[in-house]
């Protein structure tokens, strides 16, 4: 399989990157799958019986945001502080070294790809931003940038006072994320991206396309859909699908199955080989 997906990767003119909450594992973040694991990072939760899904609500902000910014200020603070794995730049190396059009599509929320240096214009978060506040109470559809820093006491995962408020009505405000049984998120800020990703598959169509997902779970598949969907769609694009659990993709895509970074790191080793071998021959 690796060598397929080297192949695939060397012919590509355009690349196109699909990641889920396992590309961030290697840089040193948990995935929220599974109370086992989830209980185990958050203690306070395991005491309190509470696992993500409960978490990941809008209702909380207005019935306790204390205990709501107490879970989201932690993961903002975490995501600041994240510095993004090896892989982020190997696939970086690619582009530039091919001088490709890139497209970033993620359900992530931690804003990694632009913290590894990915173009702001060429990322598309399906799910929202951390990095993003808007009002609770939609007195404004306005959304800005979250600059606030929550103080989140780790024994009780509770946030201290002052938690970040509404820039219109001074009431309380939220991230720009998509939570479960979510009414009130504002998405025209990722409508925007999805037009600017739409621009970039109908210039690139007719061009060789290397689709490579990383940590998309199959859980809720939008990510994993999307990848497939972008396979289907062009006329000549391979997707490549890196997870050491879920790596199941039907041929002629690939399938991958370790984690990201090592994925990456043996592709890229194997692609120097490669580009070697093709130079010895001149
Ligand atoms: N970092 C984040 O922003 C973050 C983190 C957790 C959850 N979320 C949100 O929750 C939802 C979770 O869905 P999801 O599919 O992204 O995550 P998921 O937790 O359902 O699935 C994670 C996937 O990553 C794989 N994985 C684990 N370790 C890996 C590694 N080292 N390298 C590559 N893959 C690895 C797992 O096998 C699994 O298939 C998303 O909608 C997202 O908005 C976001
Ligand atoms: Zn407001």
């Amino acid at each position: 399989m690796f060598s397929r997906a080297v192949k695939a990767i060397a012919d590509a003119e355009v690349f196109i990157i699909t990641a889920g909450a396992g590309m961030g594992v290697d840089s040193g973040q948990p995935d929220f799958r599974g109370h086992e694991g989830f209980w185990n990072a958050y203690p306070a939760y395991a005491k309190l019986g509470v696992c993500f899904e409960n978490l990941s609500t809008p209702y909380h902000f207005i019935d306790d945001p204390h205990f709501a910014w107490g879970f989201y200020g932690h993961c903002v603070n975490m995501y600041r502080e994240t510095i993004p794995h090896e892989g982020f730049h190997i696939i970086q190396k690619w582009i530039e070294q091919k001088n490709a059009p890139y497209f970033v599509v993620t359900s992530n929320v931690d804003g990694q790809f632009q913290k590894a240096g990915y173009d702001e214009d060429r990322i598309y978060e399906v799910h929202g931003s951390l990095h993003w506040l808007q009002c609770q109470t939609l007195c404004t559809k306005s959304v800005w940038t979250n600059t606030h820093t929550v103080q989140v006491d780790f024994e009780t995962m509770r946030a201290a006072d002052p938690l970040p408020v509404c820039e219109y009505c001074g009431k309380s405000c939220r991230p720009n994320v998509l939570m479960f049984g979510d009414w009130t998120w504002l998405s025209q800020r990722a409508e925007a991206q999805k037009r600017a990703m739409d621009a970039f598959l109908a210039e690139n169509a007719e061009r060789r396309v290397v689709v490579i997902e990383m940590g998309a779970g199959a859980a809720i598949p939008t990510i994993r859909a999307k990848s497939e969907r972008f396979g289907n769609e062009l006329k000549h694009a391979t997707v490549i699908r890196i997870n050491p659990r879920e790596p199941e993709i039907y041929e002629p895509n690939i399938s991958i199955a370790c984690r990201a970074l090592e994925g990456l790191k043996q592709i890229d080793s194997a692609l120097t080989e490669l580009v070697g071998s093709a130079a010895g021959l001149d």
